[in-house]
């Protein structure tokens, strides 16, 4: 036969037992809560628009900070972020566009970048040549979305100066 008191030391043992699987219960709530469900993390890859949007030339995407060129159905993507400090570059228009070999790969040089912060100069290439600036802007990979056409940039790879993206 259990005794009076055997059964009120089962009961408050069974009490605190819950008590602290409880607390165990909440605490690891809590700490989940401190992870979020999703990431906030800008996506890399950005929709630029249709190929047609895009003139013979240079055009520059102020919210990607890229500049964006085009020969005929070939392109290729510039970054305009200074290597040095990363102030946004400006694109200077070259007096007499010149044909380089870059990367193995014809390419037609139209501008220079130049960087207003301190005063880093950089070839149509992206190559830095003068200033600050430690290496060359970067060049990303562009390729065409698949569902609407549209010209996308992946702003996590970076490619090679002899990237092109030529359009059938
Ligand atoms: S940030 Fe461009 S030269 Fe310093």
């Amino acid at each position: 036969m259990t005794k009076p008191h055997d059964r009120r030391d089962f009961l408050m043992k069974l009490g605190i037992g819950a008590g602290v699987a409880g607390l165990a219960a909440q605490a690891g709530a809590s700490l989940r809560s401190l992870v979020p469900n999703v990431s906030y993390d800008a996506p890399t890859t950005v929709k630029l628009g249709t190929p047609a949007e895009f003139p013979d030339g240079l055009k520059f995407l102020p919210d990607q900070r890229l500049f964006v060129f085009r020969e005929g159905n070939t392109f290729h993507a510039i970054s305009a972020a200074c290597t040095h400090l990363g102030c946004t570059v400006r694109a200077e228009a070259l007096p007499r566009p010149e044909t380089r070999t870059v990367g193995g790969q014809t390419l037609r040089l139209t501008h220079r970048f130049l960087c207003p912060c301190h005063g880093s100069k950089y070839g149509g290439d992206g190559a830095n040549v003068a200033g600050p600036a430690p290496r060359p802007l970067a060049w990303y990979e562009l390729s065409i979305s698949a569902d609407d056409g549209q010209l996308v940039v992946d702003l996590a790879r970076e490619v090679d100066r002899d990237f092109r993206l030529t359009l059938a």
